[in-house]
């Protein structure tokens, strides 16, 4: 018998429903670095001004003009600021004092590389260290692999070396957020890195279960950080891995070994190493490298006189 109610309309199928005493699923628990990152944010804020900055970086259409009004909202980077741009590091013969000027000069990726910088220093300066942990050390360490790194991109690669720079001084933020978080814990997997004993990052997945470079690209990626600038963060202590030299990761895992030879490690008597293609990349242009080490010292005096570290 021809069932007249069918039609040309294809018939709907029943909608599934849950029965209804059915309980809703659970949300599944963070990840031990998200959770991490949870406490971290609940006693520290990134400085507004940096998620503007950062916010301004990453949209095509902001101008100048807009970089200067959130600038002025904070005199303190405003003092940073025209301090760095006076410094030797621009080399200019006339002291700049407008703010515009400066914005100019520096240009907008430099701009929020010094704030972010601020709000690094900011994280560490009145914290207290443990007999295997100096907090002015890990700055003075990011300092060093920033300007390592910015040094390496311009001088040997030719290209510009502001993500090299943010690489650098964000590439441990980690290691704050752990120290931030639990104190005890941090200081005493400190104590237990040594020379020839579990890595940094084995500790920390025991102590842990995640280690500084997957909290930094959560972080990293959280504060919308360029991507392959979060992807070298995360991978930063992964030597196993195939790198292009001049790669943002191959760039920062090339200035942190450099900056550790130079006596800017984070804690005294730890070897370092290097993936055997980016040692090779050192080996074939010694001279570069070379320059590089010498001129570093006079750069992180620079970067004293304007943090005050
Ligand atoms: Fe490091
Ligand atoms: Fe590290």
């Amino acid at each position: 018998m021809p069932n007249c109610s069918t039609g040309s309309r294809p018939r709907r199928s029943p909608r599934k429903r849950s029965p209804p005493d059915e309980p809703a699923r659970p949300p599944p628990p963070p990840t031990p670095a998200v959770a991490l990152i949870d406490r971290f944010q609940e006693i520290r804020t990134l400085p507004h001004i940096v998620a503007r900055l950062t916010q301004l970086v990453n949209d095509q259409e902001s101008t100048l003009q807009d970089f200067e009004a959130v600038i002025r909202l904070d005199p303190a980077l405003v003092a940073r600021l025209l301090t760095v741009v006076n410094s030797a590091w621009c080399g200019l013969k006339r002291r700049v004092d407008s703010i515009s000027r400066a914005v100019a000069l520096l240009g907008t990726k430099n701009l929020r590389n010094i704030a972010i910088t601020d709000a690094v220093q900011g994280m560490l300066r009145h914290r207290t260290g443990s007999a295997a942990f100096s907090p002015v050390r890990l700055w003075l360490h990011s300092a060093a692999s920033g300007i390592c790194g910015k040094m390496i991109a311009e001088r040997i690669f030719a290209i510009n070396g502001d993500d090299a720079y943010l690489c650098g001084i964000l590439h441990d933020i980690g290691l704050i957020v752990e120290l931030e978080t639990s104190e005890p814990l941090f200081f005493d997997l400190m104590e237990r890195l040594v020379d020839g004993g579990p890595t940094i990052v084995d500790l920390e997945r025991e102590v842990f279960a995640t280690d500084h470079g997957e909290i930094g690209a959560l972080l990293a990626r959280e504060w919308r950080i360029a991507e392959p600038v979060a992807a070298a963060i995360a991978d930063h202590h992964r030597t196993d891995l195939v790198v292009a030299p001049q790669s943002a990761a191959g760039i920062l895992q090339i200035s942190e070994y450099l900056v550790h030879q130079l006596g800017y490690g984070v804690k005294d008597g730890l070897s370092a190493s290097l993936a055997p293609e980016l040692a090779a990349h050192i080996q074939a242009s010694v001279e570069e490298y070379r320059a590089v080490a010498e001129d570093l010292p006079a750069e992180m005096e620079r970067t004293r006189q304007v943090y005050g570290a």
